[in-house]
């Protein structure tokens, strides 16, 4: 393979052959393509794009760069959900011991936090002892055992999508319709779950900033997946404004158990309801929706959600206290309310501002080898639609200084737009598909 003659051919509008694409993974993978050239051909397929059978040629070629695991004697019962990333989006960590205590069985293989979207392992890593870097035998034990694990990317899981995300996030070709297809539906295709529902974000908040761009998102990756075999459904959903009323890590794990409790935000909890009816659905475990969420209410209630959240903590080394006494995970020491300075109704939260607030307090990071400050974060986010009167609280800032506290005030108060009118809850969901 010449890789210079399969960049020209993609800087030209060209369609790559099955095999070429196949080979260009596999050498890259191995090294034996610099970074430079495949930076080259991820910048071609930024602007030339792909056709279907090279973005599936491209997701299988990352797929089987690791291990393909195999739940299949499950038979249909796995199922895993996949979100494109928002701010606030903790929506995971309630949802598989949700749909886990139906009888789902959930591998879930999480990501960190990017940019200013958390991650559902830096979040579950609040939990003191809670380990995500779990073996593929691990793994396996933990869900025959529990029912569902949430585990981090292990090197054996899609290393070619592991490079090559750490390329396109520093070579500005992260937002590429069949590159994220690609990069996602690879590690979802190896981790081996019968049913797969995605969540594709779509807002100020999000990669896809406008329903189509999540719409075609949506669909090239459902297609893929179906012609791999596994049956996909897709919710496009709002990321206009963050998800809850807490973001951070330790904030976010308090908000998961408050929804395993019954006793979580609107919002969140209605997300996750909807997420897990999807996921009972392809188990099979119900035949309409009605029926779906009828399971899912009784196991919210008669509290073996929540139980299987405490058994899937223990099972991954972590203290189980916590779900009782969230003082035991980090918290930050400097506690902010920051205040209205006029009358209106909250017209828009500013995803985007809020997560970048969480970042700078430490609660993300700014580089990969950045530690995280777990206890930092916005917490009392008052809610879209509120009226609210001067001096009515916005949010609460968690810093660990108050210099850092205050140097938010301005942000927070920017990201926070009042109407002098009333105005309507905004739509959750937009379209499933
Ligand atoms: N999440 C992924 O795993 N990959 C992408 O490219 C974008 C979001």
């Amino acid at each position: 393979m010449v890789p210079q003659w399969i960049i020209e051919k993609k800087r030209d509008g060209g369609q790559i052959s099955e095999a070429d694409i196949r080979e260009l993974i596999d050498l890259y993978a191995k090294g034996e393509i610099p970074d430079y050239q495949m930076s080259a051909f991820l910048m071609a397929v930024y602007f030339k794009g792909m056709t279907f059978d090279e973005v599936t040629a491209l997701t299988d070629a990352m797929m089987r760069s690791g291990d393909v695991l195999d739940f299949s004697s499950y038979g249909c019962l796995t199922a895993d959900k996949h979100s494109t990333g928002g701010v606030g989006d903790k929506l995971s960590i309630p949802l598989a011991p949700l749909v886990a205590a139906v009888g789902v069985v959930v591998p879930m293989i999480s990501g960190r936090g990017l940019g200013i979207t958390g991650g559902t392992l830096d979040k579950l890593e609040s939990i003191p002892g809670y380990n995500t870097q779990l073996t593929t035998e691990q793994f396996s034990e933990v869900l025959a055992k529990v029912g569902c694990s949430i585990i981090g990317q292990t090197a054996r899981l899609a290393p070619a999508d592991k490079k090559l995300y750490a390329l396109r996030d520093v070579t500005g070709t992260v937002p590429s319709i069949p590159l994220i297809s690609a990069s996602i539906m690879s590690k979802k295709l190896a981790e081996g779950a019968a049913g797969l529902v995605l969540d594709v974000k779509c807002g100020r908040g999000a990669f896809m900033k406008n329903r189509d761009d999540a719409r075609t998102l949506a669909k090239t990756m459902q297609a893929i997946g179906r012609g791999m075999g596994r049956n996909v459904v897709a919710l496009l959903t709002n990321m206009d404004s963050p998800l809850g009323e807490k973001i951070g890590n330790t904030l976010e794990i308090e908000e998961s158990i408050d929804v395993l409790k019954g006793k979580g935000p609107a919002d969140i909890c209605e997300l996750t309801m909807a997420l897990a009816v999807e996921m009972v659905l392809l188990a099979k475990l119900a035949e309409t929706p009605e029926e779906a969420r009828a399971k899912l209410e009784i196991a919210l209630k008669s509290g073996a959600a929540l139980n299987k959240f405490r058994d899937m903590v223990i099972a991954h080394g972590g203290d189980p206290r916590v779900i009782d006494d969230y003082s035991l995970m980090p918290q930050a020491p400097v506690k902010l309310d920051v205040c209205a300075a006029a009358a209106g109704y909250v017209e828009t939260i500013d995803a985007d501002a809020i997560g970048r607030m969480v970042l700078l307090l430490g609660g993300g990071r700014r580089q990969v080898t950045d530690s995280i400050n777990y206890g930092v974060g916005v917490s009392n986010l008052i809610k879209l639609g509120a009226e609210v009167k001067p001096g009515d609280r916005l949010m609460t800032i968690h810093a660990a200084s108050e210099p850092e506290a205050n140097a938010l005030i301005a942000s927070a108060c920017d990201a926070v737009k009042l109407s002098s009118t009333p105005i309507s809850a905004p739509t959750l969901i937009y379209e499933r598909i």
